[in-house]
């Protein structure tokens, strides 16, 4: 029998390789729901005996109390900055020059993504990340450490195994360099929570990661969602690697995770090539980046080539060019969201930003618009970066013309006339009325959404169709679809059409915090949804509950009880709460029964695909009904349902002699 400090080490070490697999190698083994069974085990384990916790357990990454200040600390060697280039010219020049101080022909460089984030240099001692430090003036940085725990590309501890794959002297204590960013979508979350929360929005990701690298508290770094690339391994401050190449790998066989885009060319040609191609593909990364760094690969000619007093002589950054650019704001317009919200938006006179004609740029909100100081007829600077909307930097002051005018928000909704209507304490106006035809389309999508009301097949295009030729109004009127009509409708067949009102039908038997969900009441999502459900126990109860009633149920706070209240109070929402009663939908909490877990401590793993379900809508159902559903199969699977197409899973099962079950299986495993 191990002990106890043996078991919690040998799950952290679980933990950790499941990290390493799901955040740096992007090939999760497990299910979201499996991981974090194995957290929460481990959670628990350290609330019964605190005194084994230590630094680098995977749960320490949530950050703990702010702190007072930063401490210094002065780096091993100073990090140095880039020199840049900007045309095949200048990057040809430097190659020239690298090629006479080498006195060789043809040099091999190593080219990687210029990332747009901030460096980091992470000390790691006898396996452990002891250390993290910001730049700072490239001297002196300042100590994070705290901060960089919480980001889960960064690994708190390596293996042993991985330790060995150092040399034996660096083994001890070795150095990471790398950049903090933070990827595209956690930028725009970030934005869109601090735009409803009426606070000021980041420029761009670079400025959010920064800010939440250096923050006091690191539970604010936790939320920001960032992540690590690694790019240089050093020991005693030198490069543990002769090639720089090689040194790029050796990170990742430590299981830092090392940008997968770099790559070893021979000569410049080769390097202009990926330089060109990266200008066109850098809107497809989930990052941003800013051009292409160049290094030569030897460590010894970078040697030899030194550095001026600035930058070192063998690297250098090719940037693309800016895409910003000044433009007259015409006028501005509102848009309509799902959720009601009046945007306003920037109507440019059109201008060339790296490639692209733009003319309209988002102004988030009316606050925007004050902090930004914006008045029609303002020359402003725009910028667009990669895929996302284009947005207005400034206002070109110094530049602004006579008889600007002054920009006032509607009172009422431009697409239906409603009231808009602003909550206390946010910065956005919202419609009020749930069936205006700019928020319906978005509404519909949410109701069928998987998370939601689970309507396999009822997408963006679809409902576009149903709200435009079927003059679909509200989600009831999708339980009068008939077939005719479906298949009235461009590219839907018989076969569809039967398919959707399946999916259609099924949906009223979907329990009752999926119904509160669906009905899109501003500020209820689906955890809110649950415990509404759980607490009120039907729809009229919730309908009928005061502002004080409502903030009787967990997690609902005065903000929320208020929106649900001010939902029902409008008389469209409570015809179409009707309508849906009406429809067949579950407005009650279904009793949870012993009998309702027919797979209680089952194990199951799904497929190949199934005639009629989704793989999500099996494994709900499968969760439902007390069971459980793994990615892989092992000896401790139960069951392994079949479908179509089924592959290395189905030959593990019959080899393991685990039984094979098809879809009708399944559903007569549910009943039993
Ligand atoms: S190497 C002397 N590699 O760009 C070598 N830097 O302008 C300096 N950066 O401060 C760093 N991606 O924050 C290197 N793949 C990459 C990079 C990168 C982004 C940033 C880094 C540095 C700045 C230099």
């Amino acid at each position: 029998m191990s002990s106890l400090l043996e078991q919690i080490e040998q799950l952290r070490e679980t933990i950790r390789r499941h990290e390493h697999l799901y955040y740096v190698l992007d090939q999760p083994e497990l299910t979201d729901a499996e991981f974090d069974r194995l957290m929460l085990r481990l959670k628990e384990f350290e609330r019964e005996h605190p005194e084994l916790i230590s630094p680098d357990s995977p749960t320490q990454r949530v950050g703990g109390q702010p702190r007072e200040g930063f401490v210094k600390v002065r780096h091993s060697t100073p990090l140095m900055s880039l020199d840049n280039v900007y045309s095949e010219q200048e990057l040809l020049d430097f190659d020239r020059r690298v090629r006479e101080g080498a006195g060789e022909a043809n040099i091999a460089y190593v080219t990687e993504l210029k990332l747009d984030g901030l460096s980091i240099v992470l000390h790691y001692e006898q396996g452990r990340l002891e250390r993290a430090l910001t730049r700072g003036n490239g001297e002196i940085g300042e100590e994070v450490t705290a901060n960089l725990r919480t980001i889960p590309s960064v690994p708190l501890r390596l293996s042993a195994a991985q330790l060995q794959q150092l040399p034996e002297e660096a083994r001890p204590r070795f150095e990471v360099r790398g950049e903090v960013l933070m990827p595209r979508q956690s930028f725009s979350e970030l934005n869109e929570t601090r735009a409803a929360q009426g606070l000021p929005l980041f420029a761009n990701p670079r400025n959010a990661a920064a800010g939440a690298v250096r923050t006091l508290d690191a539970r604010v770094t936790a939320e920001r969602k960032l992540d690590f690339f690694a790019y240089y391994l050093l020991h005693d401050g030198q490069f543990l690697c002769p090639s720089h190449y090689d040194g790029l790998r050796l990170l990742r066989a430590l299981g830092l995770k090392v940008n997968p885009h770099s790559l070893l060319h021979h000569g410049i040609t080769a390097v202009w090539d990926y330089v060109q191609a990266w200008e066109d593909k850098r809107d497809s990364l989930p990052y941003e980046i800013d051009g292409v760094v160049i290094k030569v690969d030897s460590v010894d000619l970078q040697r030899r080539l030194g550095a001026t007093s600035k930058f070192p002589r063998w690297a250098t950054a090719y940037k693309y060019a800016a895409r910003q650019a000044v433009t007259k704001l015409l006028d501005i317009g509102i848009s309509v969201g799902r959720t009601g919200a009046l945007t306003p938006f920037a109507i440019l006179d059109p201008v060339a930003l790296g490639g692209v004609t733009v003319s309209r740029a988002t102004l988030h909100n009316e606050d925007e618009i004050r902090r930004l100081d914006l008045k029609i007829g303002d020359f402003v600077l725009v910028e667009r970066s990669g895929d996302v909307i284009p947005k207005v930097l400034r206002v070109e002051l110094d530049r602004r013309p006579a008889g600007v005018r002054e920009f006032r928000m509607p009172d009422l909704c431009p697409v239906c006339g409603a009231h808009a209507h602003k909550e206390e304490g946010e910065a956005v106006l919202r419609c009020v009325n749930t069936s205006c035809p700019a928020q319906l389309k978005e509404n519909l999508v949410h109701f069928a959404h998987r998370g939601v009301m689970d309507i396999d097949g009822l997408g963006p295009s679809l409902v576009d169709q149903l709200v435009n030729h079927l003059a679909v109004r509200n989600v009831a009127d999708l339980y009068q679809l008939t077939e005719e009509q479906l298949t009235s409708l461009e590219r839907v067949g018989a076969k569809s059409a039967r398919n959707l009102l399946g999916q259609i039908d099924r949906s009223r038997s979907n329990s009752l915090d999926r119904v509160i969900y669906g009905l899109g009441i501003r500020h209820v999502g689906e955890r809110t949804a649950k415990d509404l459900a759980g607490h009120f126990g039907s729809i009229d109860a919730l309908m009928n509950a005061s502002v004080e009633q409502l903030q009787s149920a967990p997690e609902v706070g005065p903000r929320i009880a208020q929106s649900i209240f001010d939902f029902f109070q409008e008389p469209a929402n409570r015809a179409l709460v009707e309508r849906l009663r009406h429809a067949g939908l579950r407005f009650e909490q279904e009793k949870k029964t012993a009998t309702a877990t027919p797979l209680a401590g089952k194990t199951l793993v799904l497929t190949g695909t199934l005639p009629s379900l989704s793989r999500d809508q099996a494994k709900r159902m499968i969760e439902e009904a007390g069971g459980k559903v793994a990615a892989a199969v092992s000896r401790k699977t139960d069951y392994v349902i079949a479908g179509e197409e089924a592959g290395s899973k189905l030959e593990k099962a019959r080899e393991l002699s685990i039984p094979v079950l098809d879809e009708e299986g399944l559903r007569t495993l549910l009943q039993s």
